[in-house]
């Protein structure tokens, strides 16, 4: 991060501070309502899919390809033909595919639970355990934590740069462990940095030996699809990396289609390997008969396939593009001459990283608050809440009107400079 201030004298300060806070007062004079908290699509995203509803006419056929009626009860895993839809976006094979309810998320929490009651891979079920511990790579996303935090996890944060998390460290705690259970991974445009894995590091992580058998990574590809760029990275898929290591049971992958057509009333589906398949959906077949295949079906008549599912995303990103534009733009402008904060400059995804000066996020937030923008916590994208610099804030420009988003950025500049020179 630069020198807050670099170069210039107590008065100029004193000068940049005074001229911040009156247009901070007359924010705030304006008494605005806007929201910058969490990764929503925007209404516009939303009627895009409104067609998806008129995907599945009253007189079309409602039998899947394998010849099951997706109006009844019965095949626990999924319809084939979105299997073969989400292995092609994962790069993963069909066999090797659960296609669950409205909610990645969902099936994370199921996963942690199965761990947790019945066991996996034959090992003692994790509640029996003394303790039982997972890598937090941060900053990252508060929903992970929260799920580890319930279950009554232990966590231990790793610090991530641009070609993810710090393997070194990974690969120590994880190989010397066994208490060390799993990782939570975003590899695509994590949340909040929207950095990629480096194939490095995801070859990383299909050659980790880990001291616990039933260790696992849950490899999160929420955003591998989000492009805000029409010349995508090319990622290693952690299938291709864990086939060459034969390292295949390592991993659980989740996606699911809430950013690309409707958050909560999409489909979720799971990748892994077919032994950890078929104990997970042993016991997902416990839970539930069935998950919605109707709307399985609507997804992929709506789709076609990956290929079409792909190609719509570049409606998105025509609608999120300029906004991450305002936000990045806004932020070199307030901030670079002043030497203030460090941000990420992501290529897809939900969210750009901001490092405010250190011990003054929270207070960022805040003033931020009082002007009327609500931002989402600061420490929210480290475990238990505590970002022990007080400086990570999650900026999530999806939702708001561009013109919103402009006054929110300047707003949230002005604190930036505010909580600086207090
Ligand atoms: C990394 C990540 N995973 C999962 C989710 C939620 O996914 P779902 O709606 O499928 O539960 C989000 C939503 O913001 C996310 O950012």
């Amino acid at each position: 991060m630069a020198e807050p201030f670099a170069g210039r004298t107590a008065d100029e300060i004193a000068a940049i501070r005074q001229n911040a806070l009156d247009a901070y007062a007359a924010y705030q004079a304006k008494k605005l309502s806007l929201n910058m908290a969490r990764g929503k699509p925007c209404p516009e995203q939303l009627d895009l899919t409104m067609p998806l509803l008129n995907a599945f006419p009253q007189d079309a056929s409602p039998i899947s390809e394998s010849g099951d009626d997706c109006r009844n009860y019965g095949v626990g895993d999924g319809i084939t033909e979105a299997k073969k839809l989400f292995a092609d976006i994962l790069g993963a094979k069909p066999d090797e595919m659960f296609i669950g309810g409205n909610s990645s998320l969902e099936l994370m929490f199921a996963c942690l639970q199965i761990a947790f009651v019945k066991g996996i891979a034959g090992c003692t079920p994790w509640h029996k355990l003394d303790k039982v511990k997972f890598l937090c790579p941060v900053p990252g996303y508060d929903r992970h934590f929260a799920l580890t935090e319930y279950f009554g996890v232990e966590m231990i944060t790793i610090p991530t740069d641009e070609n993810g998390p710090d393997m070194a460290l990974v690969k120590k705690y994880a190989e010397s462990d066994e208490a060390v259970k799993g990782i939570w991974c975003v590899p695509v445009y994590a949340n909040p940095s929207g950095i990629v894995y480096s194939d490095e590091t995801v070859r990383a992580f299909a050659a980790l030996k880990p001291a616990a058998k039933d260790f696992r990574i849950f490899w999160d590809n929420a955003y591998c699809i989000h492009h805000l760029t029409d010349h995508p990275k090319k990622a290693l898929t952690i299938n291709e990396a864990c086939a060459e290591t034969g390292n295949t049971r390592i991993f659980y992958q989740f996606v699911s289609t809430s950013k690309v057509t409707f958050p909560g009333a999409g489909v979720a589906a799971f990748n892994t390997a077919k032994e950890n398949l078929a104990e997970l959906s042993a016991a997902l077949g416990i839970q539930t008969i069935g998950f919605d295949k109707m709307n399985m079906l609507r997804h992929v008549r709506y789709f076609g396939d990956a290929e079409h599912m792909r190609q719509y995303m570049d409606k998105h990103r025509a609608i999120l593009a300029p906004k991450f534009e305002i936000v990045l733009k806004t932020l070199s402008e307030k901030l670079t001459p002043l030497g203030l904060g460090k941000w990420t400059n992501p290529q897809g995804g939900y969210f750009v990283s901001f490092d405010a000066p250190k011990g003054t996020a929270k207070r960022v937030v805040q003033l931020c608050k009082e002007a009327g923008v609500t931002l989402t916590g600061a420490g929210a994208t480290y475990p238990y809440k505590k970002d022990p610099d007080d400086s990570n804030i999650r900026i999530a420009p999806t939702y708001p009107k561009p013109e919103e988003l402009q006054l929110a950025m300047e707003i949230f500049c002005l604190a930036v400079i505010i909580a600086a020179t207090e």
